[in-house]
């Protein structure tokens, strides 16, 4: 017997945020966001109306890597699972560390149907693991590039 409960429920209470699209990859609009739960408004800082209708992109910026965003986009239309990690922003312009799975759910006519993501902000646990980097080696270039990005960003309410 199938077991009946509250799908949205459970998804608006997931701890990773999950963000559904369509499946037109082509076009600077594209895809659209369908549907965003409650961790991801709270990761990104963006509200649900300022992300449904509009394109992922809306998270990119100056240090989000181009070679991560092909991948997903290649793995996608080769039907693979794409996971990667890139520095996405806030609504606030605050940079961080984005680290998620992308895949497509199939109709039964065996197209997709949706996008989906499954994200994580992992800046917290990098930024322990490039400390520990640059303790051992002060000239790593990945270590000293993280902070890099991460410092660049100052909020509007900072004293300097
Ligand atoms: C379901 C889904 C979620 C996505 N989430 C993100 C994201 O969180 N951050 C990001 O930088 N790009 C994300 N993208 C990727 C962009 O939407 C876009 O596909 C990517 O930038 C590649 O296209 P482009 O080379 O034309 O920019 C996502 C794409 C899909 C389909």
């Amino acid at each position: 017997m199938q077991l009946q409960f509250d799908w949205l429920i459970v998804l608006e209470n997931l701890r990773r945020g999950i963000m559904v699209t369509d499946t037109n990859l082509d076009g600077p609009q594209s895809p659209r966001i369908i549907y965003v739960n409650a961790a991801w408004v709270k990761m990104t800082g963006f509200q649900r109306d300022e992300a449904i209708q509009f394109t992922p992109r809306i998270l990119q910026g100056k240090h989000t890597d181009r070679a991560v965003v092909s991948a997903l986009r290649e793995k996608l239309l080769n039907r693979e699972l794409f996971h990667g990690q890139t520095w996405n922003y806030r609504k606030s312009g605050e940079p961080f560390l984005m680290n998620w799975y992308c895949y497509a759910i199939y109709g039964d006519q065996g197209t997709p149907v949706y996008y989906v993501a499954e994200q994580e902000d992992v800046t917290e646990l990098e930024t322990m693991r490039m400390r520990e980097r640059l303790f051992l080696n002060p000239n790593d270039k990945t270590a000293s590039d993280f902070f890099e990005a991460l410092q660049q960003w100052q909020p509007a309410h900072a004293t300097l």
